[in-house]
């Protein structure tokens, strides 16, 4: 299995787990096919609405690599990026096969849909962005591309907000997931954007961005709400402060958030030191530190 390797021809310990979760939904979603317990009224929906989600999930996990190997002073981990893209398209491929099942191959209904249904057409054009990615991500192209291939990775970025926005067009009622999953987009697209701008993102700017981010999550549930089904988005939005209704999706930005600020801060202290503590050097360094969810090391 050459793609959990090394360059060097070891086996890459971080390939290995990355490989490993990936396949954990998969075999998950045949377990529960096997033993009948999808929905016995609409088994294809039921598995494609679990695979748009696994797919959606991997694109954000595979933008958490970066900010993590900075926060941790892992370098390594970068070596998961690759498997996390691939399996994220993988999975959404299967999502729009299944989508071909459920609507029993019939070609133009199918593309009359895509063309007619936003959400659909949005998922469509993540699609094509994860293919592009998913096409581009070997060694050979990458060494082809050169450094276009850089540029054209970073439409990961664009892919997994496209996700984000299907995913909340297609739910109907309980949008609490989708923006769960927008509110770590949030956080992880202003991690980049400060590292981008200020370079050296302390501790304390990561407690600000947390804030933020579940405070843009809590007022981008409420405004859904409020547009969708009438109810005042500030009632909404009150819902965040009252405990009986917790934990919220703005909530569970603020755990992971401050959990992963938190982390960092601990881990600096076995002797490695994060980017979050470094000076000057690392923002020379890191600024040219690649990005994007299918993207290696070349040749790693
Ligand atoms: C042409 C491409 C695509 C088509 C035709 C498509 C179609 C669908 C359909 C029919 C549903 C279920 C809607 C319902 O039952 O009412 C759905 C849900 C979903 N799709 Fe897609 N999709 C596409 C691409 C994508 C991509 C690329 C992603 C992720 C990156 C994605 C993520 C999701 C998610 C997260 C859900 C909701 C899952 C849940 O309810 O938990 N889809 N999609």
């Amino acid at each position: 299995m050459p793609f959990l390797r090394e360059r060097s021809g070891g086996w890459s310990p971080e390939k290995i787990i990355a490989f490993a979760g990936a396949c954990v939904p998969a075999l998950w979603l045949a377990w529960r096919v096997w033993s009948g317990d999808l929905n016995p009224a609409r088994p294809v929906n039921e598995a494609i609405h679990s695979t748009g989600n696994y797919a959606v999930w991997l694109v954000v996990t595979s933008l958490a690599v970066s900010p993590a190997r900075r926060l941790f002073g892992a370098p390594k981990l970068v070596n998961m990026r690759r498997t996390l893209g691939v399996a994220a398209f993988c999975y959404a491929a299967l999502h729009f096969t299944l989508y071909f099942v459920q609507e029993k191959f019939d070609f133009p209904k199918i593309v009359t849909e895509i063309a007619i249904r936003i959400y659909l057409t949005i998922g469509f054009v993540a699609l094509i962005g994860l293919i592009a990615l998913a096409a581009t991500s070997t060694d050979g192209m990458i060494k082809r591309l050169g450094a276009r291939w850089n540029t054209l990775h970073k439409i990961v970025y664009v892919i997994a907000i496209l996700g984000v926005i299907h995913f909340m067009m297609q739910t109907k009622l309980d949008i609490t997931e989708a923006v769960m999953v927008a509110g770590f987009l949030f956080w992880l697209l202003g991690y980049r954007l400060m590292h981008r701008t200020i370079g050296d993102v302390t501790y304390l700017w990561l407690i600000a961005l947390t804030f933020v981010c579940a405070a843009l999550t809590a007022v981008a549930e409420a405004s859904w709400y409020g547009a969708t089904t009438g109810v005042p988005a500030w009632r909404v939005f009150a819902v965040n402060f009252d405990w009986d209704m917790a934990p919220r999706p703005a909530h569970w930005v603020l755990i992971v958030g401050l959990g992963v600020t938190l982390a960092s801060f601990a881990w600096s202290f076995r002797g490695q030191r994060p980017s979050a503590r470094k000076g000057q050097k690392a923002r020379k360094t890191s600024a040219k530190a690649p990005s994007g969810a299918i993207q290696v090391q070349s040749g790693s």
